[in-house]
């Protein structure tokens, strides 16, 4: 088969758990999966396909990303510090049986990533970064639940922000948009990147091109890897089932990036302009996709 799994037989129970007859449940799915991988796509591992019982898994996790950022939405204004979102963080988290994903992650200090301005990606929440009228700042949260991972983050207008900060704000969430709005069931995946980089780049921005979406799901971060900067017509075929992040981070100038903050985090942009980013978990269904986190 595709992944090199062996298959059950037809009146076998099926390999996902749902308890139903392999001929009843995901024959016709594999054979179609089989074929797409005999004509040369790239198509994903079964142990990547999420069953009913792990996608709702998600979506309790999930109640809790999206509940602690709603309650960032609430609070979150100017004289704020980004450590103190960082404790609502992990407060809302654990109260609500939870663990912050990022915390301890490969050495991450913190429960969330905290992303000012020019900063596209991976701020760490410290005292000394207050929030003040006019910064734009990216709170990007993941949580555990019962080894159920989500994540998803949004971006914060502080105050007074300049017309063409709340623009690049706007413009990156509908470049989100334009790469949901890609994601077809049995389509590949590089269509839905290719979607974001061309309402991008029509906007007169660019796209980062080191970091992108990810699958997720049993583990932070699964294949395949989500470029915002991809070809369509390419990619992994989106089988119902795959669950997985879109995460573009958009920058007001150049593509390019500096990761030589020496806390070995920190990435900015190399050009000092701002950056945005809005993150969405969705998994891929029968006619479509459901959004698991935002
Ligand atoms: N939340 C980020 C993502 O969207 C990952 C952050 S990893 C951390 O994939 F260690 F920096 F927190
Ligand atoms: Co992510």
């Amino acid at each position: 088969m595709y992944d090199n799994l062996k298959s059950p037989g037809r009146n076998d129970e099926c390999w996902c758990g749902s308890g139903r007859k392999y001929k009843k449940c995901h024959l016709d799915f594999d054979e179609r999966l089989q074929s797409l991988y005999e004509q040369g796509f790239e198509v994903p591992q079964r142990s990547l396909l999420k069953t009913p019982e792990e996608i709702e898994g998600i979506k309790r996790s999930a109640a809790i990303n999206i509940g602690v950022l709603d309650l960032v939405a609430e609070r979150i204004g100017a004289g704020v510090s980004t450590e103190e979102i960082d404790k609502w963080i992990y407060d809302y988290t654990v109260e609500h049986g939870g663990i912050p994903a990022d915390l301890d992650y490969e050495g991450y200090p913190k429960s969330v990533c905290t992303s000012i301005n020019e900063v596209v990606c991976h701020g760490i929440p410290s005292p000394d970064d207050v929030l003040k009228d006019g910064d734009i700042v990216n709170v990007d949260c993941s949580t555990i639940l019962d080894g159920y991972y989500s994540d998803s983050s949004r971006m914060f207008c502080i105050g007074e922000v300049s017309d063409e900060k709340r623009r690049l704000v706007e413009e990156t969430k509908k470049a989100l948009e334009a790469g949901l709005a890609a994601v077809k069931p049995w389509g590949l995946l590089g269509d839905v990147g290719a979607a974001v980089h061309e309402y991008a780049h029509a906007q007169g921005f660019s796209v980062v091109r080191e970091f992108g979406g990810h699958g997720i799901g049993l583990e932070f971060h699964e294949d395949p890897f989500v470029s915002h900067v991809s070809e369509p017509g390419t990619g992994m075929v989106l089988a119902p089932g795959c669950c997985f992040t879109i995460e573009p981070m958009i920058n007001m100038g150049s593509h390019d990036i500096d990761m030589t903050d020496p806390n070995g985090w920190t990435v900015r942009t190399a050009d000092r302009k701002p950056s945005a980013q809005w993150e969405v978990q969705l998994v891929v269904t029968e006619t479509g996709y459901e959004l698991l986190s935002w």
